[in-house]
């Protein structure tokens, strides 16, 4: 099987849609509904909504969201900047569920999604006024091109937001399962020094850099708390607490790292 076609099998699995919405409970779905069960990364909704406010995303602006998952991160900025957000997500299942949710949130008008993968984005050169990527990097190696890809697709001047895991300062590796990953095959992650030359080498020019450790430890700790009944483990299957919890320990003791990337394309 191919590295992509584990990564698309890691994701997707039969009746996802269904528990989300078991998950959400009776009712409309809501934006604040949709909240507790579309952001698949560390710290959740207030992660997207910490990267939002450290860009510059304003109304009517094109921003791309590079792996864009269930589609979380893209409804949540698209509502509280007025920008229109296009998403792309190697994983088909999510792309069509992260639409699904869009309708029913009616915000298809500024919130679409394609499936496709960010190495080869269907894009036009300079056709973004912003991008960003949470948690994504870690899934693919070709992270040079990754970069490129960003920088294509922007316009001069455009700020490119990253919100990742990467390889912490203590050289052992973190044990698998983890969220993102059953296996260390389809797991690819750097040190942040690396991440930001490749960023570099691609163009961009970075602004900020920030540890998000004390912030990610304290939302592992809440998810590990709520045990196998919390939304992750009713979402995602049997083994995601585990997930969690190897993550949470690579953490603590630095294994792995969370940050914060914000770089620009030159004007
Ligand atoms: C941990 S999820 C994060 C999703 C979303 N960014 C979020 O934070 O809610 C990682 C996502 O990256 C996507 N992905 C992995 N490799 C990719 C690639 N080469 N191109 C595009 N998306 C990719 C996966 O399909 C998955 O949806």
């Amino acid at each position: 099987m191919s590295v992509d076609n584990a990564i698309i099998e890691n994701y997707t699995s039969a009746g996802l849609y269904d528990r989300m919405i078991e998950v959400m409970g009776p009712g409309p779905v809501t934006l604040d509904g949709l909240a507790v069960v579309d952001n698949l990364h560390v710290g959740g909704r207030a992660a997207t909504r910490y990267l939002m406010e450290n860009m510059t995303l304003t109304d009517g602006m094109a921003v791309l969201d590079i792996g864009s998952g269930l589609g979380g991160p893209a409804r949540h900025i698209a509502y509280h900047t007025g920008a229109n957000i296009t998403g792309i997500d190697l994983t088909p299942d999510f792309c069509e569920i992260a639409t699904r949710f869009t309708v029913a949130v009616d915000m298809q008008d500024r919130v679409s999604f394609h499936a496709g993968t960010a190495l080869a984005m269907p894009f036009a050169d300079q056709s973004f006024d912003a991008a960003y990527t949470i948690h994504t990097a870690m899934n693919i190696e070709d992270k040079a091109t990754l970069y490129k890809e960003a920088f294509r697709v922007l316009k001069p001047g455009a700020q490119f937001g990253i919100y990742d895991i990467t390889c912490g300062d203590d050289p052992r590796d973190p044990e698998y399962p983890l969220p993102w990953s059953a296996v260390p095959q389809t797991s690819f992650l750097v040190t942040v020094a690396d991440m930001a030359m490749l960023l570099e080498m691609a163009g961009f020019e970075i602004t900020l850099r920030e540890n998000r450790k004390q912030f990610a430890l304290a939302a592992l700790q809440r998810g590990l708390a709520e045990g196998s009944t919390g939304p992750g483990p009713r979402i995602r299957g049997g083994d995601f607490a585990t997930r969690v919890a190897n993550l949470a320990a690579a953490v603590a003791d630095s294994r792995c790292a969370v940050w914060q990337i914000i770089c620009r394309k030159p004007a």
